[in-house]
């Protein structure tokens, strides 16, 4: 078979004098650029804590690759750190998918292996991957090692949130709050808990893009190398074999990683991201879909924030590997991955190590998957709930609305000592969605204010059209759709208005009348534009609701 790499250097034109003399100037002879070409899609970055440790990842993976008879070639591309980008990350996905497309395809590359660890990287570079369609494997870097203060496990930032209401409600020093912020984060790697990363990485191995295990080994582990060795080795083999993203992102491959994602009890950030990779094959992954997957998945991995126990349990309990064993009953098993097998043969030899993290399917932690999908009058186009992760009291409740128009108007109003706000009241937050704030940032956890804090209230019905960090929890009703800054009913909701959630029904009802609605939405205009020019002008005219994955319009393959 012809390599995609000979296109550039074994042509007699000028063109091909140059792609040699270019590549020979770098030192390389003529023996390394005839070989299979594996670019090293490289997300390391001194401003990506999560991902500070990959260039020692890509040191093996090119071991590997060096080994199998191929030659590694590592290139940059963006990096996006959770903490760190403003105004959030979500808004430079798409743009580091992009990124990620058009380098793997500009380049003479004939297989590529995808370096990622915090949240959108994953994505981003699953989407770039499965546009540009040439064989790909992932290797994400890994959880943190588990954080300890005074005795106790803290994971990030589940333990963060925890404690930060805590100081909120008075419980918690100053001191102990910087001991904490000492103590939590011991090593290179993402989150430690079931957050967005480790979901992501969750997911990827579930679709079949990485190597069994890959998703929980600790970001220090030396098997995480070992692992990083051996995906070198194993794209040399994907690319004598043809094995291309549109080969393994298949309908049954996305099944199964929804069906993963509701036994983990992974994050509500996953019903964005695996519509926008399925986008990019034309697939269309309906909300629907994940809530009946959900209906029919047993919850069983016991960690963080839906569970008790951290990433480096989970990787000791046996893994996803172990989680896919337990679950073959309900899997499309013959789904083919980047190993060249099924993934009935990839996790034949799983077992659970400890059955109180992973639990068997017939003694589950909960009967049905994390994440259910809401329908009703508040959101047309659905709406997403973390069922595991919120106060079961709080599954069937009705209440008051207490709406907050924007994030600024929350972060002025929400601490005011005189908010008219009780425990059973539902906050609304409006314009926090992909347009609306812009980039749907993880604000919509609001917080619980904190005079009901300090009275002991610790989880309230909260409503709004942006996403939640992977590893919060709460009562907390996301992405709803469509947003309030396209005029969704999310937008007409006035304080006072009776609103009823109704989780095991599937239902969020506003109980406002509909000519009430219609006089409201006639008296409604859209805010002002965000951006005028440059990227933020693109993404705001381009991006898609939360349904079809916030991809950009033009992106997705019809
Ligand atoms: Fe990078 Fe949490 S901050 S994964």
């Amino acid at each position: 078979m012809r390599r995609r790499s000979q296109d550039w250097f074994d042509r007699d034109d000028v063109s091909g004098f140059v792609h040699r003399a270019w590549t020979k100037a770098s030192g390389y002879t003529e023996t390394s650029y005839r070989r299979p070409i594996v670019g090293i899609c490289q997300t390391w970055s001194e401003l990506n804590h999560c991902n500070r440790h990959l260039r020692e990842v890509a040191e093996a993976v090119k071991r590997g690759v060096l080994e199998a008879g191929g030659l590694p070639m590592e290139f940059p591309v963006i990096s996006l750190s959770e903490p760190l980008v403003k105004p959030t990350t979500m808004l430079f996905r798409n743009l580091m998918a992009m990124d990620a497309e058009e380098m793997i395809r500009a380049y003479p590359l004939d297989g590529v292996v995808l370096l990622s660890g915090c949240d959108k990287t994953t994505p981003a570079l699953l989407m770039g991957a499965a546009s540009a369609d040439i064989p790909a494997i992932m290797v994400t870097g890994g959880p943190m090692l588990t954080g300890h203060w005074q005795g106790q496990q803290l994971g990030a930032c589940t333990d963060c949130r925890r404690y930060e209401q805590e100081l909120r409600a008075g419980n918690l020093t100053r001191e102990q709050w910087v001991e904490i912020e000492d103590s939590i984060c011991r090593s290179a790697g993402h989150c430690m808990v079931m957050g967005t990363a480790s979901t992501m990485a969750s997911m990827a191995e579930a679709l079949g893009m990485t190597l069994p295990g890959n998703a929980a080994i600790p970001a220090p582990d030396s098997r995480r190398l070992r692992l990083a060795e051996e995906s070198g080795r194993q794209i040399v083999a994907a690319i004598d074999a043809d094995l291309r993203p549109s080969r393994i992102l298949t309908p049954e491959a996305f099944d199964n990683a929804i069906r993963v994602l509701m036994a983990i009890g992974g994050s509500t950030n996953a019903v964005i991201h695996l519509p926008a990779i399925a986008g990019r094959l034309g697939l269309e992954l309906p909300l629907d879909r994940f809530d009946r997957i959900s209906r029919e998945t047993p919850f069983l991995a016991n960690v963080k924030p839906s569970g008790e126990y951290h990433m480096e349990d989970f990787f000791y309990a046996g893994g996803i590997p172990a989680v896919m064993k337990e679950l073959l009953p309900l899997l499309h098993r013959e789904a083919l991955t980047i190993t060249g097998r099924s993934v009935a043969e990839n996790v034949a030899a799983a077992q659970i190590v400890n059955r109180d993290v992973i639990r068997p399917l017939d003694d589950p932690l909960y009967p049905e998957g994390g994440i259910v999908v809401l329908r009703g009058n508040l959101c047309p186009d659905g709406a997403v709930f973390k069922q595991t992760a919120a106060s079961p009291e709080l599954l069937r409740h009705r209440g008051r609305a207490v709406v907050f128009r924007s994030l600024r108007d929350l972060d002025e109003r929400i601490d005011d000592p005189n908010l008219d706000v009780r425990p059973d009241d539902v906050l609304v937050l409006q314009g926090c969605g992909p347009i609306g704030a812009p980039g749907m940032p993880e604000k919509g956890n609001l917080p619980i204010p904190q005079k009901l804090l300090q009275q002991g209230v610790r989880d309230m019905v909260r409503i709004s059209d942006g996403r939640m960090s992977g590893t919060a929890f709460g009562a907390v009703v996301l992405h709803v759709a469509p947003e309030a800054a396209v005029g969704g009913p999310l937008a007409l909701v006035r304080d006072g208005d009776m609103i009823t959630l109704d989780v095991p029904a599937r239902r969020l009802t506003l109980e406002v009348s509909d000519a009430e609605l219609a006089r409201r939405r006639a008296e409604w205009s859209p805010p002002p534009a965000h951006y005028e020019r440059g990227y933020g002008w693109l993404y705001l005219n381009h991006v898609n609701q939360a349904p079809l994955g916030c991809d950009f319009d033009f992106l997705r393959r019809a």
